[in-house]
């Protein structure tokens, strides 16, 4: 399952544990990016058991938090379909975990997927998103779809995601500046309960019924300056809260600012990209596929930046048959 990108962001909730979104919001679906998760059902254990791929390319079995993470979504899975039965799980990602760059949408999502095809229970997309968000990941619950997918906000209910266009509909690339690998000083949880704190949360709940209709109008109309300047005021507003919640957070650093500043400069040279961020310290860049090699470049060339992620719209989830164990 692939992670992805909010253009409008899910920052902070009516009810965190029931994951009632404050807004709604409006991603893009990646394609590079992706949690490759395969599922044993019914083994001959008292508990789940749950690896991973490490990044040397050998499995082992997961650290305990994430261990109770996996048995815990798995608990929810069961609860809500009727599956009886452990599983053994195993789990690679193929960008950097808990870094911003929501492979816990990616990950929770790709789990109901895996658990429930091992069970031999066929779940629609609907379901298997309704499934991904009991994890208590909302953006999870985007990742089910290809393309560009909408979770609504339902007037303090738990609104169903679904996708508003296909990954054909516009072929956006999504280049990512990797300013930091590992984990980020505050879960997007915390983030989440923190959120509305935040003396400017008021103001971005105002202006948001605005701003996602100027998202709609850009995916229908694939128009990119019609899209950036939004990215990037949701960008920058999802940190501005984060940095004047109580107790503050601050996911940034030196290296996004070089990095604001060099899409800044691209821009000022006619190179249509704009920029877009999670809870995280990593940067997207969205262009389209005519800007990607600029965009690329520029990035690689920022000395704070590890490496790029060259990643575009995408499919949505695909089945494998092969165990990775
Ligand atoms: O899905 P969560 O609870 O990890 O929160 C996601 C928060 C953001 O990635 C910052 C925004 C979003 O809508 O994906």
């Amino acid at each position: 399952v692939p992670s992805n990108i909010a253009f409008v962001k899910y920052w902070g909730a009516t009810d965190l544990d029931a994951v009632v979104p404050a807004n709604s919001s409006v991603s893009m679906t990646l394609s590079v990016c992706r949690t490759h998760t395969t599922a044993e059902h019914g083994i001959d254990r008292a508990e789940d058991e749950v690896f991973v791929v490490a990044p040397g390319g050998h499995l082992e079995p997961a650290a305990e938090s994430f261990r109770a993470g996996a048995t815990r979504h798995l608990d929810r899975i069961r609860e809500h379909t009727g599956i009886d039965g452990r599983f053994r799980v195993a789990t690679l990602n193929t960008f950097p975990s808990d870094a911003g760059l929501a492979s816990s949408a990616s990950g929770f999502a790709a789990l109901a997927f895996a658990a429930t095809q091992a069970a031999g229970v066929e779940e629609t997309p609907l379901e298997l998103s309704r499934l991904a968000r009991l994890s208590g990941s909302g953006s999870a619950t985007r990742s089910l779809w290809g393309g560009y997918v909408e979770w609504p906000y339902a007037e303090s209910a738990t609104g169903d995601a679904a996708q508003i266009a296909e990954p054909d509909h516009w072929a956006l690339c999504d280049v990512i500046a990797i300013v930091e690998e590992g984990p980020k000083p505050a879960s997007s949880r915390d983030g989440h309960r923190r959120a509305p704190t935040s003396p400017h949360f008021a103001t971005r709940q105002a202006l948001l019924p605005r701003r996602l209709r100027e998202v709609h109008r850009a995916i229908d109309d694939r128009s990119l300056e019609r899209l950036g300047p939004v990215l990037e005021e949701e960008a920058i507003e999802l940190h501005m809260i984060a940095m004047t919640s109580q107790v503050p957070i601050f996911y940034w650093k030196p290296a996004t600012l070089d990095i604001l500043a060099a899409v800044r400069a691209l821009r000022s040279g006619g190179v249509a990209a704009w920029i877009t961020m999670d809870a995280g310290a990593n940067v997207h860049v969205i262009c389209e596929p005519e800007h990607e090699e600029a965009v690329a470049g520029a990035l690689a060339a920022e000395s704070g930046v590890h490496r790029v992620i060259r990643d575009r719209v995408g499919a949505g989830p695909t089945l494998e048959t092969e165990h990775l164990l």
